[in-house]
C-alpha cells in the first residue's frame, strides 16, 4: 500500500473512533457486567475473549516474523511490547477470570474482532513496511521520548494488570456476585484497569511516534472512557455505600 492511501485508512479509521466514542456513551458495550441477551446469539464469555483478541497477538507475530524491516532496527521492541501486552489479554486474562453463567453476545466479540484486525494490521504493517528502518535506529532507542513512552507505557502495564488481578479476586470460588474494590487505585478511581490500558497505549504512542499508533492510542481512549462511565454509574446504582469522592477514570479530574 502506498504511504499516502495508507495514512488516508488511518484518518479515517480515527473518525470512526471519535463517532463511536459519543455513542458508548449512550450504549454500553453489552459484555461484562452490562451483558444483554437482547444482542442475539451468545458465546461463552472465557472463549470471546480468547477468540477475539487473538487476531491482534497473531497479525503482530505474523508481521515480525515476515517485515521487512521488522528486526533489522530496534522496531522489534515495539512489537515485543504489543505482543506481551496481548499475551496476557489473549490466554492468561481470559483464563484467569472467574467462570460466570455470563455470556457475550456473538456480534460484541466480531466487532471485538474487526477492532483488533484493523489496529493490529495498521500498527504492524507500518512498522514491518512502510517505517523508514532510520527511524527506529540507535538515535532513537537512547532519545527521552522514546525513554518516556516506554516508562508510561510499563507504568500503565502495571496498573491494568495490578487492577485486573484485585478485580478477578473479589469474588471467591464458586461466587458470581460484585463487591466494591478497595484499596490501590480503585480509592480514587473505579475503573484503574481501564485509566492502566489508556496509559499504557499512550506511552506506546510516546515511543513510536507515528500515525497508526497515535491512532491505536486514540480509540483505546475513545472506548474507555465511556466503558468506565457505564461501570461507575454500575456501581452507583447497585451500592448504596459507593464511596461518593471517587472518580470515574481519571484520579481528581474525571
Ligand atoms: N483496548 C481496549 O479498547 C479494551 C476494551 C475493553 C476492555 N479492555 C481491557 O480488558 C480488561 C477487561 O475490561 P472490562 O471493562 O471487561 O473490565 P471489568 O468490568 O473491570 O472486569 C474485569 C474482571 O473483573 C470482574 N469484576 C469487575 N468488577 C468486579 C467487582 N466489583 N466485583 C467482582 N468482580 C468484578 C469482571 O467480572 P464480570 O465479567 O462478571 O463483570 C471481570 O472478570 C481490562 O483490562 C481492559 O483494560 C481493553
Amino acid at each position: 500500500m502506498n504511504p499516502q492511501t495508507f495514512t488516508y485508512c488511518c484518518y479515517a479509521w480515527l473518525s470512526l473512533a471519535v463517532i463511536i466514542h459519543f455513542l458508548l456513551f449512550f450504549v454500553a458495550a453489552p459484555f461484562g457486567r452490562h451483558t444483554s441477551e437482547k444482542w442475539g446469539p451468545m458465546i461463552n464469555n472465557k472463549l470471546a475473549w480468547i477468540l477475539m483478541e487473538l487476531p491482534s497477538l497473531s497479525i503482530m507475530l505474523f508481521f515480525l516474523w515476515t517485515g521487512t524491516n521488522s528486526t533489522s532496527s530496534f522496531a522489534w521492541i515495539l512489537f515485543a511490547c504489543w505482543i506481551f501486552h496481548y499475551v496476557n489479554r489473549t490466554f492468561i486474562y481470559p483464563l484467569r477470570i472467574k467462570p460466570t453463567d455470563k455470556k457475550m453476545p456473538l456480534v460484541i466479540m466480531l466487532n471485538a474482532v474487526i477492532f483488533n484486525l484493523v489496529n493490529a494490521g495498521l500498527n504492524g504493517y507500518f512498522l514491518a513496511e512502510l517505517a523508514d528502518p532510520e527511524k527506529y535506529g540507535s538515535a532513537w532507542l537512547s532519545h527521552p521520548i522514546t525513554i518516556a513512552g516506554f516508562l508510561l507505557f510499563c507504568t500503565g502495564l502495571f496498573i491494568n494488570w495490578r487492577a485486573d488481578h484485585i478485580l478477578i479476586n473479589l469474588r471467591k470460588p464458586g461466587e458470581k456476585g460484585y463487591h466494591i474494590p478497595r484499596g490501590f487505585l480503585f480509592t480514587y478511581v473505579s475503573s484503574p484497569n481501564l485509566l492502566g490500558e489508556i496509559i499504557e497505549w499512550a506511552g506506546f504512542a510516546l515511543m513510536a511516534w507515528n500515525l497508526p499508533a497515535l491512532t491505536f492510542a486514540i480509540w483505546t481512549f475513545a472506548n474507555l472512557v465511556p466503558r468506565a462511565k457505564n461501570h461507575h454509574e454500575w456501581y452507583h446504582e447497585h451500592f448504596g455505600d459507593y464511596p461518593q469522592k471517587r472518580k470515574i477514570v481519571f484520579p481528581f479530574i474525571y
